[in-house]
């Protein structure tokens, strides 16, 4: 019995796998800190949680929705995003999916044809390279600056004639970089020319801090351009990840090829989840404000703390998302650790704290620690990481 070629060149996220680790050993009554999940640690919000609560209860919930999502949901998204991003976009420009994983997977799916490469800036999130073989296409990672963001000059060397798609995150999972409007109007303007698709990955688009500002790179013109395609979603602003609600806003043609895949692959995401997520998306703003000031606080605290770290060394600030991406060489040298996957190991074994390789996301000597979690808890974090360091050091 074989697996397919398919399934076989993919590797399980590595994320996850950090976690699922972390999360065997706390089982096993081991006090781990885990710092390797991407997910936020309030509960949703109350008026989201009876908005689902109010749809079962009526019976709203019981049935199929249309594949793209229920008309409401997708007129909200539509609304949301015109004023978000001044751009004039309607529902038949939205596609609503199971979590924005499934809006990447979905577009993927649409857009690749075996052998079509995908730009992947790195570091860059684990999945979309997995995604992207599974849709028979190529991950291309290329170099950034060091302040780890792509420019016309660095897409113009990485460019072939198997370029397809270039895909940008800001604000960045791993980085927490976020791209200026200028810098972003110079790469929209290389796409252009080059008539190549922008996978813009704006997921964490409600989450900057000390006064850093968002531009979506689909937000420079009144239009929505034909080649820009915007990945978004509720799991990380309100604090759902469990509910699976992320969306896609596309030109028509994108979204009505996406409706179709849809159709086959997920039928509908779950209704109750649509409901909660048209209440995330039109009712009030409070709580998501407050979860956005407490990652700001959180990376207030840790951004010097971490820094202070012998061996680990971040240059710039994050600005967004909720995640720190160190350089941890010294570290490594300091402690004669030869991998960065093995300095990972041992912070979890013998510190007990999870951490993710940079390695998955494309970066050796690097780590991604998310702040998603209570300001206690971090700072017990760097406690643990100093004294490692400080035992370890030859
Ligand atoms: C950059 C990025 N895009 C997309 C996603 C997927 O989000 P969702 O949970 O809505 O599928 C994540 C989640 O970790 C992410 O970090």
């Amino acid at each position: 019995m074989q697996l397919s070629n398919r399934i076989s060149q993919i590797q399980p996220s590595a994320t996850l796998k950090v976690s699922g680790k972390a999360k065997q050993m706390i089982a096993n009554g081991i006090d781990v800190i885990n710092l390797g999940i991407g997910e936020p640690d309030f509960q949703t919000p109350d008026n989201i949680k009876q908005a689902a609560i109010a749809a079962i209860q009526t019976g709203k919930a019981s049935f199929y929705t249309p594949a793209a999502g229920l008309p409401r949901l997708r007129e909200a998204i539509a609304n949301v995003t015109a004023t978000d991003y001044g751009i004039s976009v309607d529902q038949t420009n939205v596609a609503v999916t199971t979590g924005a994983k499934m809006a990447l997977y979905g577009t993927f799916q649409a857009i690749l044809n075996p052998g079509d490469g995908v730009l992947l800036p790195e570091p860059y999130w684990v999945s979309y390279a997995e995604q992207i073989k599974l849709a028979g296409g190529v991950p291309m990672g290329m170099p950034v600056t060091d302040g780890f963001k792509v420019t016309p000059e660095l897409l113009e060397q990485a460019l072939t004639a198997q370029v397809k798609v270039l895909l940008l995150n800001s604000p960045e999972n791993p980085t927490g970089v976020i791209y200026e409007p200028a810098e972003l109007q110079a790469i929209a303007d290389w796409a252009e020319q080059h008539q190549i698709w922008v996978i813009t990955d704006d997921i964490y688009g409600k989450l900057t801090y000390n006064g850093a500002k968002f531009t979506s790179i689909a937000a420079l013109k009144d239009q929505l351009p034909t080649n820009m395609i915007v990945i978004n979603g509720v799991s990380k602003t309100y604090s759902m990840t469990g509910w699976r609600i992320g969306y896609v806003v596309a030109n028509s043609e994108l979204i009505k090829a996406l409706s179709a895949f849809l159709s086959h692959a997920t039928g509908n995401p779950a209704a109750a989840s649509q409901y909660a997520a048209l209440e995330a998306l039109t009712g009030l703003q409070d709580d998501a404000e407050m979860m956005r000031h407490a990652f700001e606080q959180r990376l207030n605290t840790l951004y010097p703390l971490l820094n202070a770290i012998p061996g680990f060394s971040l240059a710039t600030k994050p600005q967004g998302a909720f995640y720190l991406f160190p350089d941890v060489a010294d570290a490594q040298a300091l402690t004669g650790i030869a991998t960065t996957g093995e300095f990972v190991d041992q912070l979890l074994t013998e510190a007990h704290v999870a951490v993710v390789d940079g390695n998955a996301f494309g970066v050796d000597h690097h780590v991604r620690l998310s702040y998603a979690t209570d300001l206690e808890t971090l700072k017990n974090a760097v406690s643990r990481i100093t004294e490692f360091m400080k035992t370890h050091t030859k």
